[in-house]
């Protein structure tokens, strides 16, 4: 376990900036296992020492896990200058640390995990372990049974790059359509741009499973909540399957 500087730990957990949280350690507002701190830079075990803050003691977890529905019009990102991140969603302790796992565009909706796990992130990331993405999506124009073969060959995309092979289900076909697609990277708009090399247009698209992790369909648009024991241990099952590690 990591030893981490006393101000740093407040701060990260949303106590308050590190400025102020000096401050509450001058006026002798914060005990780290009963002893009252006067040092902002002492060194602390957050996951092991009692820490107290104007009586409230703090729940430190070191390990942070949040699936989030995400809404349209949030970037996932951990800043932006000009709209708003998901991060901006979720309360400061757990802003403070957490990272999104991938992208999603601004308008794209549904699954996004949030943690500070970076081995987590690069593991469900990394090209080569060839985690699933599924999504829905909604379709300007028809898509038809040689669609599905094309995504199965893989599409080739404006830049050149092909892609691999990828799995089309058509839900419904008409001058709208409605279909599931999963794929195995993560290329900038990868499934827009499948689509509109097929003179196809993506009107909605949502996220609904990465690896194992399904989005919990009774989080509204913008809600959180944290993994499951058991959607954390199928997460990292997966990950060790698929290394063989
Ligand atoms: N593909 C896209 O085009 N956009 C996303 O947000 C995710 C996958």
């Amino acid at each position: 376990m990591k030893r981490e500087r006393l101000d740093k730990v407040l701060a990260h957990m949303g106590v308050g900036t590190r400025k102020e949280v000096k401050q509450l350690i001058k006026h002798g507002l914060v005990t780290v296992g009963g002893v009252t701190a006067t040092d902002p830079g002492m060194h602390v075990i957050p996951e092991q020492d009692e820490i107290v803050v104007d009586g409230h003691t703090l729940a430190y977890k070191r390990w942070i896990y949040i699936m989030m529905n995400k809404p349209p019009g949030v970037i996932s990102a951990t800043e932006d200058t000009r709209h708003r991140t998901v991060v901006d969603l979720l309360p400061l302790e757990w802003a403070n640390r957490v990272h999104p796992v991938g992208r999603l565009d601004v308008d794209t909706e549904g699954l996004l995990l949030l943690t500070n796990d970076g081995q987590l992130s690069h593991n469900l990331l990394a090209p080569k372990k060839k985690v699933d993405k599924e999504y829905f999506a909604r379709i300007e124009g028809r898509v038809l049974p040689d669609h599905v073969r094309q995504f199965a060959a893989g599409i080739t995309l404006d830049d050149g790059y092909t892609t691999q092979p990828a799995q089309l289900e058509i839900l419904s076909s008409g001058p709208a359509s409605e279909v599931k697609v999963t794929i195995t990277e993560g290329k900038f708009h990868q499934v827009k741009r499948m689509f509109t090399a097929l003179g196809l247009r993506v009107t909605y698209l949502k996220r609904l499973r990465m690896g194992s992790l399904v989005l919990d369909e009774s989080l509204v648009p913008g809600a959180y909540r944290e993994l499951t024991a058991d959607e954390l241990a199928s997460l990292k099952g997966e990950e060790k399957e698929k290394t063989g590690e």
